[in-house]
């Protein structure tokens, strides 16, 4: 695993728009994993500049998102469908059809058929080339709340007390947070080709130590990045504050090897 200790958050949205401005410049079809919240934003913000700028395109690129909360019409502003569409689409050039949520209209059985098709959907684009990744103050990715399977696929979730307070900023009330949602397991984020996950802040920083120098367990969903075998974390310095070995990944990148990229 790479962690990467940058200035600020424009800092990591500059450094992972380069990076997926360089996949796309590789592989213009490529399938990207998109996350939503807070965190992911200042990558958005960094490519709708690059696309504006005429440095990439998504023209024949496709994207799948991560995770969508059940219950909520769909368009209502915090549906992640919503979100991506505000804060990604809106400013780049996907061609319509190209991102894709998972269906969490449907009840009972044939919500878990939706879920089923999601991961076929992933399957048949050929998987998912670099994935965004947040992290919850309880260590979720996605909506892996702990105790998730490491093996899981996409399916239902229920969200924890500690998640639908950290999410209640983005509603009206708490009450308003779903408590439901359809998340990709943690099985299906790890088999994307690329993992890349981004941590703001001094309230995710005990989080993100657990994820990336504790052991590998369900009770940390994040600490699944261990297992892959390309995955980056960036984080501003206070989310970098609980590591033990901050000065270690500080040298490690300040002597990359310039052609590595992440
Ligand atoms: P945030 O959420 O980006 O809004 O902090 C991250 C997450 O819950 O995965």
């Amino acid at each position: 695993m790479e962690v990467v200790i940058v200035a600020d958050r424009q800092a990591a949205g500059e450094l992972v728009g380069q990076a997926i401005a360089d996949l796309l410049r590789r592989r213009p079809e490529a399938v990207l994993g998109l996350a939503t919240g807070s965190t992911p934003l200042p990558v958005y913000a960094d490519l709708a500049r690059r696309c504006a700028a005429g440095e990439v395109t998504f023209a024949e690129a496709r994207a799948f998102l991560l995770d969508e909360y059940v219950g909520l019409p769909a368009d209502h502003p915090e549906a992640y469908r919503a979100f991506i569409a505000r804060e990604l689409e809106a400013h780049v050039d996907f061609p319509s059809g190209a991102v894709q949520g998972p269906d969490v209209r449907p009840t009972g059985a044939d919500l878990l058929a939706s879920c089923d098709d999601y991961e076929d959907a992933i399957r048949l684009a050929g998987g998912v080339d670099l994935q965004l990744l947040g992290i919850g103050t309880d260590g979720h990715i996605g909506f892996n709340e702990p105790g998730s399977s490491l093996a899981s696929r996409t399916r239902l979730k229920t969200l924890t007390d500690q998640t639908r307070q950290d999410n209640a900023r983005f509603f009206r009330s708490l009450d308003e947070v779903p408590r439901h949602v359809v998340t990709q397991g943690i099985g299906t984020i790890l088999q994307a080709r690329h993992l890349v996950l981004l941590a703001f802040g001094g309230e995710k920083a005990a989080a993100v130590a657990r994820a990336v120098e504790g052991p590998v367990a369900a009770m940390v969903p994040a600490s699944a990045l261990q297992l892959h075998p390309h995955a980056t974390v960036v984080v501003d310095e206070p989310a970098a504050g609980k590591f033990r070995q901050a000065d270690y990944y500080r040298e490690t990148f300040a002597h990359k090897p310039g052609w590595q990229g992440l």
